[in-house]
C-alpha cells in the first residue's frame, strides 16, 4: 500500500494524479477537477462508464459561486444545517464544470466534506476536488485504506485518516421544478432529518426497470455489491437451521448477538444497537466477509425508518443479481 502525506498528496494532485483521501462517509478518488486529463484518470482508475457523474468537493463556500449559477434558498437551507458533513446538492453547474464531471447534466453534484484531512487538503490547493468512492465501479464503498488497496491495488496512494466515522455515502438531494428537494441518493443523512429542515422533502421514486442511463446513475439497481452472494432473509436463525448444514453461509447480525453454530462465519454490525453504528460498519463487515471464501452471506432487513431505510436501500442493492 502506497501512503502518503497530505503535502505530498498536494503535489500528486497538482500534477493531475489520482489520490484516495479519507472522508467522513467513505474514501473518496481524488483529482483536479478543473484538470480534464486528472477527471479522466478517475474514470479509468474506477473502471467507471462515462454517463455516471461525479461529485466536487469544496472546503467552504469562498469557490461555490464559480461553480454554480445559483445557489437557491432552499439548497442554502440545508447546507446551513448539514455543510460541512454528508450531504450532496445537486446545482445548476456553470462553464467552469466540464460536462465529462456532470456526464452532460445540467447540474454539478457540490459537497463540502467535514473530514479534517479532507479540509486541510482543499485549503492547500486552488482548484476543487472530484472524488467518487475509492472503489471500482460497482463494488461496494471503502471505509478503511485496505478496502482501497483491494479494489484499486497498489499503484493508487492514499492518505490513510484510519476509518471512516460514518460508513455510509452522503446523501444526494437534488430540487424540482417547484425547488421542493428531491432525495436521488439515500445517504448518511435520513430523509426525517431532511424533513425536520424542509418537510416537504420526497425521496425519487425509482421505477423498477430503470436502465443505467436515469438520471441518477448512482441508482443503478446493483450498486455496492460484494463478489460473494449477498440474501436478504425473513429470519437468519430459521435458513442457518435449513441450510447450514450445507453451506458454507457468513452472517450479518444488526446487533451482538450469540452466533449460530451452523454459520460459518459472523459479524455484528453494532454493540449498542443504534442505527449509525450499523451504518459505520456495514461496509467493512461486507469487504471482510467477501474475503472469507464463504458460498453467501445473509443479513435481515433493518428497521424501515430513519437511517435504517438508508440501510434498507443498501442491502437491497448489494443483494442484487445483475
Ligand atoms: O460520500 C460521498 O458522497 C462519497 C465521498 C467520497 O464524498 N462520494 C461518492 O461519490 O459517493 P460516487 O461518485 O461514488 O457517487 C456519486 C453519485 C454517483 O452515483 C452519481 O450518479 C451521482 O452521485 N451524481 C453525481 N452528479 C450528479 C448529477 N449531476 N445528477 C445526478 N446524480 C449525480
Ligand atoms: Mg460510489
Amino acid at each position: 500500500m502506497k501512503l502518503i502525506s497530505i503535502e505530498e498528496a498536494v503535489n500528486f494532485l497538482k500534477r493531475a494524479k489520482v489520490v484516495a483521501i479519507p472522508t467522513e462517509t467513505v474514501y473518496g478518488l481524488a483529482a483536479n477537477a478543473f484538470s480534464d486529463t486528472a477527471v479522466s484518470r478517475v474514470f479509468q482508475t474506477k473502471g467507471r462508464p462515462s454517463y455516471n457523474p461525479l461529485i466536487v468537493h469544496i472546503a467552504d463556500y469562498e469557490r461555490l459561486l464559480d461553480l454554480v449559477t445559483s445557489f437557491p434558498e432552499n439548497a442554502k437551507i440545508l447546507a446551513d444545517k448539514f455543510w460541512p458533513g454528508p450531504l450532496t446538492l445537486l446545482l445548476p453547474k456553470r462553464d467552469s464544470i466540464s460536462d465529462q464531471i456532470t456526464a452532460g447534466n445540467p447540474t454539478v453534484a457540490i459537497r463540502m466534506p467535514s473530514h479534517p484531512i479532507a479540509q486541510s487538503l482543499l485549503i492547500k490547493i486552488d482548484f476543487p476536488l472530484v472524488a467518487p468512492s475509492a472503489n471500482r465501479f460497482k463494488h461496494i464503498s471503502p471505509t478503511k485504506p485496505s478496502h482501497v488497496f483491494d479494489s484499486l491495488g497498489a499503484e493508487v496512494p492514499i492518505i490513510d485518516g484510519g476509518a471512516c466515522a460514518l460508513g455510509l455515502e452522503s446523501t444526494i438531494v437534488g430540487f424540482d421544478d417547484n425547488s421542493t428537494p428531491v432525495v436521488f441518493r439515500q445517504g448518511t443523512i435520513s430523509l426525517e432529518s431532511l424533513q425536520e429542515v424542509l418537510p416537504e422533502t420526497y425521496l425519487l421514486h425509482q421505477s423498477s426497470n430503470t436502465k443505467e442511463t436515469i438520471v441518477a446513475p448512482g441508482m443503478v439497481k446493483k450498486h455496492y455489491a460484494p463478489n460473494t452472494p449477498l440474501k436478504i432473509v425473513d429470519s437468519i436463525e430459521n435458513h442457518l437451521e435449513e441450510f447450514g448444514r450445507g453451506s458454507q453461509i457468513g452472517v450479518i447480525y444488526a446487533t451482538q448477538t450469540e452466533p449460530n453454530k451452523l454459520a460459518s462465519q459472523t459479524v455484528a454490525l453494532s454493540v449498542t444497537g443504534t442505527p449509525s453504528e450499523m451504518a459505520e460498519s456495514l461496509y467493512a463487515a461486507l469487504h471482510h466477509l467477501d474475503k472469507q471464501d464463504l458460498d453467501y452471506l445473509i443479513i435481515e432487513r433493518f428497521e424501515n425508518i430513519g437511517l435504517g431505510r438508508t440501510l434498507n436501500d443498501k442491502i437491497n442493492r448489494a443483494s442484487k443479481e445483475d
